[in-house]
């Protein structure tokens, strides 16, 4: 946890961007897989985390934008619970620590609910996105569960992701520290990636070490040789000579601040002169871009930067082909790099995007783009310092838009399909690492995870 005033302070300049009402925010409950007692992994909700630090389930925290005051609510843990979870602190304890003066049961939170609904006081919440808390919430409230998203304020958005959008120093060393336990994970999964392991024993190695760490993993961990499926959770197959394997995984730390890394290598340790043009192009996509992420900058300019490094680099191999700027505008480079080049990065993976992805990625003077590829963009607006993001292009042979795309003619007069063809098993690339704007421009975070050609086969040598 952090020191106690991080939290009041974040409270009080919330309370004031507000104005006026009641902001509740509903922390987690355990959540079941397959029997109640039976229970996934615990993860508090990140907003909550941000304002009342604590990570247990079960609890609320209200602002009185109106009394300039806050309030943890949650019940007393009783002597059954004691007996089956060890010791547990006390409620006002608890608000203690994050310097919240008063605390209360959920009763007392149902009724004050009840009475601000009667009174027609103004309640903001942040979208709900488990079902369990619309259902709660609409019981506290004693209304059904339509009224609960009536609640959702657009007020409070705003203000949290102002507020959370920029990382402070403690943040700042909480996301390095994840990214240490990246480093490890990625170093390690390129030691093992040799002929007769399975995908699966790398998977399990590293998100065992993301836990010897203290933390999870930040999401489930994405390893595959099938690396232009964009999201491969599928670990089954037996390493193979000739392929590469794609891995995209980060580490969360005890105080949940995550990193997403994504490190791109050859089974059996030398990359092909072929693997290595690719790789080579989107190597070249993330140092550049890196670099042109400056305060003021949009992320959508950066991204197409991104797009017209690699459409550049496909020219070159012979597999695009005309003029490199109309290609980017007209969208053909996202046959090869259909996602956007990067997210906001903090408590959440995708930072804040339970409060919308827009909310957090677009503002007023720009809009979200429709194009396929531009339209994945999660991060398009301008940058400012202090914000976390990926940098994460790739590069990608996906057989079945391949096919799509070159039944249409789509973009012929940008894309040499005969060449493209020679590339239907070749797979994918993908390069991310995790980065903070500065005041002055930009800085990968934690310490350097291997990334060029030479570094990858030096840390694979046996
Ligand atoms: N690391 C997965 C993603 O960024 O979507
Ligand atoms: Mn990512």
């Amino acid at each position: 946890m952090f020191s106690k005033e991080v939290y009041w302070q974040r409270r009080k300049m919330l309370r004031a961007m507000v104005g006026e009402g009641l902001i509740l925010f509903a922390g987690n409950e355990e959540s079941s897989m397959n029997y109640s007692a039976n229970t996934y992994h615990f993860r508090q909700d990140s907003s909550f985390l941000y304002f009342f630090g604590i990570n247990k389930p079960g609890f609320y925290g209200v602002c009185d934008v109106d009394n300039d005051r806050d309030t943890l609510y949650g019940d007393d843990f009783t002597i059954d619970d004691i007996i089956w979870m060890g010791e547990q602190p006390a409620v006002s304890d608890l608000a203690a620590d994050v310097a919240v003066e008063i605390s209360a049961s959920v009763n007392e939170l149902a009724t004050l609910l009840k009475q601000a609904m009667q009174s027609g006081r103004k309640v903001h919440l942040l979208p709900p996105y488990r079902g369990d808390h619309v259902v709660k919430l609409a019981q506290l409230m004693d209304v059904d569960h339509k009224v609960v998203s009536e609640l959702v304020s657009q007020e409070l958005i705003e203000a949290v992701v102002k507020l959370r959008s920029h990382k402070d120093q403690f943040e700042i060393s909480e996301i390095e520290k994840a990214v240490a336990v990246a480093g490890i994970m990625h170093t390690t999964a390129m030691k093992m990636a040799y002929p007769g392991n399975f995908e699966r024993e790398l998977a399990g190695a590293i998100e065992g070490i993301a836990l010897s760490h203290g933390g999870p993993v930040s999401f489930p961990v994405i390893l595959s040789m099938d690396g232009q499926t964009l999201h491969n959770h599928y670990h089954g197959n037996e390493l193979s000579e000739g392929r590469m394997v794609v891995c995209d995984a980060g580490a969360e730390t005890a105080m949940c601040y995550a990193s997403d890394i994504t490190r791109t290598f050859p089974v059996g340790g030398k990359f092909s002169s072929r693997q290595k043009d690719i790789y080579n192009i989107v190597l070249k996509a993330n140092t550049e871009t890196i670099k042109a992420s400056i305060p003021g900058r949009s992320y959508r300019e950066v991204h197409l930067m991104a797009a017209r490094i690699i459409a550049g680099g496909l020219k070159e191999l012979g597999l695009m082909k005309g003029d490199l700027d109309e290609a980017v505008a007209a969208g053909a480079h996202a046959l090869f790099f259909p996602h956007g080049l990067g997210h906001m990065l903090g408590l959440d993976v995708h930072d804040m995007e339970g409060l919308g992805e827009n909310h957090v990625g677009y503002n007023g003077s720009l809009k979200r783009s429709d194009q396929f590829g531009l339209a994945y963009l999660r991060l398009g607006r301008e940058l400012e310092p202090g914000f976390v993001i990926t940098n994460e292009p790739g590069c990608y042979f996906i057989p079945a838009l391949i096919d799509q795309w070159k039944g249409e003619n789509k973009h012929k007069q940008f894309i040499n399909y005969d060449e493209v063809e020679k590339y239907r098993e070749f797979g994918g690339v993908r390069i991310e690492d995790d980065v903070l704007i500065t005041d002055t421009g930009s800085k990968v975070l934690g310490t350097p995870i291997p990334k060029t050609v030479e570094e990858v086969e030096e840390t694979m040598k046996v």
